[in-house]
């Protein structure tokens, strides 16, 4: 696998390519981002992972110093799943001036995980936006884990008319259940053993609405309580429409989602669960 981080050195490193395929991550990688390595093999000629942890996507009291940074193992693991090219770019290669002109997602995005953690999106978009324009990618894969994250790009990538065809990857999970995260790293051996409740709450949601339960309020209610008895600080748990992350209305065959982000310890865990379209009781 080749490394480049000037910006300069990886446009030479892609000339004639053929279709390329972007990967970006923040690095400190897991099985849930190799998946999307080895997914994006099926989408073009030349794959090519970005590790740069964005410090524009992170707010004055969150975690960017104690963000795990773990470039030669994650060299290791995307050698190992044959990505052919890592764009590692240092912050003065991707910012090498402060950034002055950012992407503005809408209003709509300062719900849900915009709402607990405000400019996030913004500094995603931003930071997608230029990697796209480094590397010039025929498709981007991103993660479901990430769900609001997935449709901020795919709105900005639509709307943007930028050729890329956005993919949206299953999300990777241990056998209990927990969604992997590189901030799973935070927790105790006790908060890693109560971490899979989150997971457990919304495939309970996922039940009682696929057997007609139609009061989302009470079900986002009781599984925050239950999360914040366990010694969790819940964010939100709610249940929106997969198609734009609004509140479901009275159509009973949209197909939906529910989203949840809470704080157990050290770590903020978000997940969801995408409940099939129903049958129109
Ligand atoms: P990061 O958290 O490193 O995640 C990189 C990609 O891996 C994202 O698309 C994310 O949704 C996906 N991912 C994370 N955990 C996953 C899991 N358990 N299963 C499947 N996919 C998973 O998301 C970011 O970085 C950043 O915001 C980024 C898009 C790179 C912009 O800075």
């Amino acid at each position: 696998m080749q490394i480049h981080s000037p910006i300069t050195d990886l446009r030479l490193a892609l000339k004639n390519r053929g279709r390329v395929v972007l990967v970006p991550t923040m690095g400190n990688l897991h099985a849930g981002h190799i998946a999307l390595m080895t997914a994006a093999r099926a989408h073009g000629d030349t794959v090519v992972a970005s590790i740069f942890v964005n410090r524009l996507q992170f707010g004055p009291s969150d975690d960017f110093d104690l963000y795990p940074r773990t470039l030669n193992e994650d060299c290791d693991k995307l050698t190992a799943a044959g990505v052919d090219l890592l764009f590692a770019p240092s912050e003065s290669d991707l910012y090498p001036e402060a950034q002055q002109y950012h992407v503005e997602p809408p209003q709509s995005q300062n719900q849900l995980d915009g709402e607990f953690r405000p400019g996030h999106f913004r500094g995603v978009a931003t930071v997608v936006l230029k990697l796209f324009n480094i590397v010039q990618p025929q498709a981007a894969l991103f993660g479901k884990k990430d769900y609001q994250q997935l449709m901020v790009l795919r709105n900005m990538t639509r709307q943007l008319a930028l050729p890329i065809d956005i993919i949206g990857g299953e999300t990777v999970r241990a056998d209990d259940g927990l969604a992997l995260s590189s901030r799973n790293a935070y927790l105790s051996a006790a908060e890693r053993a109560e971490a899979p409740r989150l997971q457990r709450l919304l495939q309970r949601i996922g039940t009682a609405i696929r057997a007609g339960e139609t009061d989302f309020a009470r079900l986002e209610r009781e599984a925050a309580n239950e999360l914040d008895q366990h010694g969790w600080k819940t964010d939100y748990v709610a249940v929106r429409r997969q198609a734009d992350l609004q509140l479901p209305g009275d159509d009973r065959k949209q197909a939906l989602v529910v989203l949840a982000a809470s704080r157990l310890g050290a770590a903020r865990l978000i997940d969801n669960l995408e409940i099939d379209a129903r049958d129109g009781r």
